[in-house]
């Protein structure tokens, strides 16, 4: 694996691999990595020749200061993973290597209502800092393949509505969530929970599986009402629990009408803001 801590050292390799009519399959990382990264990078072994996996804990996408000081970087542990996984370049850069001084700005993307809901209405300009270190990710590494987790189910919501809006190459592939067995999503926030914790957080998913289960015969604001109690329960402190169009992103109330559902949740666990969602039903079952 060759690790790269610029722009131009890293899109030399890359010039050299399509000089040899190599396709490119890109998973952009904040490190902390886990089996969720993993089954990404697996993905993107299957569809791509040449995998590029970039660890950047990028700032503009954090609303709390405390929170970004706190993100694990557990760097050498990240390497070792992804040398053990055969990928073949890991872009390291460093915030003047992705945020120079006369960095363009990210071109304005019309989100209309896809962030106004759910993490963007509780995180405010998270996106709008997500948007901008993707675009830019994408404009050094121009791969032909974006490979992104159903976990963040609204980012790459967004991301998708960029690649719809600007001239860049890339393909996006959404991959499942990747879950322990005991149902916990996996996520680089849990390696911050104690062992208490992590047993407690499977009551989100238990949360989610409740309205899966019950969603055909129990009105929305019944099932919000019993799924919050799951998680209140287990000592966890849910911010919101929505049932949202899969495309719009917007509240549901009439269940049966929409092709494609999703529930949505954020909890607060030991100070660590954990997110998870289910889809409920999407119309290419139909
Ligand atoms: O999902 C993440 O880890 C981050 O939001 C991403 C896509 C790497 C951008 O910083």
């Amino acid at each position: 694996m060759k690790i790269l801590k610029t722009n131009r050292g890293l899109q030399n390799n890359i010039s050299k691999e399509r000089n040899n009519k190599k396709s490119i399959g890109f998973v952009p990382t904040m490190g902390a990595l886990h089996d969720g990264h993993m089954s990404l990078i697996q993905e993107a072994q299957q569809g791509c020749d040449v995998v590029v996996v970039s660890i950047f804990v990028n700032p503009t996408q954090f609303n709390e200061k405390s929170d970004l000081e706190k993100y694990p970087r557990p760097i050498e542990r990240d390497t070792a993973m992804l040398k053990e996984h055969g990928v073949d370049y890991l872009f390291l850069p460093s915030t003047t290597q992705i945020y120079p001084k006369n960095l363009a700005p990210t071109p304005k993307i019309n989100l209309g209502q896809l962030a106004t809901t759910m993490e963007g209405e509780h995180r405010p300009g998270h996106f709008e800092g997500v948007i901008q270190v993707v675009h830019r990710l994408l404009t050094i590494v121009s791969p032909d393949q974006l490979y992104m987790g159903q976990k963040d189910f609204q980012q790459f919501t967004i991301i998708q509505a960029m690649l719809n809006q600007t001239n860049l190459k890339t393909q996006l592939r959404v991959c499942p969530i990747h879950r322990q067995d005991d149902g916990l999503a996996m996520s680089s926030r849990n390696a911050r929970l104690s062992a208490a914790a992590k047993k407690k957080a499977t009551a989100i998913y238990e949360s989610l599986m409740y309205i899966k289960n019950n969603f055909m015969t129990t009105g929305r604001d019944q099932l919000i009402k019993e799924a919050l109690e799951i998680q209140k329960s287990s000592g966890l402190d849910p911010e919101y629990i929505d049932i949202a169009d899969g495309h719009t992103l917007q509240s549901l109330t009439d269940l049966r009408k929409a092709k494609y559902v999703v529930a949505c949740t954020a909890s607060w666990l030991e100070g660590i803001r954990l997110i998870d969602n289910m889809i409920l039903r999407k119309e290419d079952e139909y």
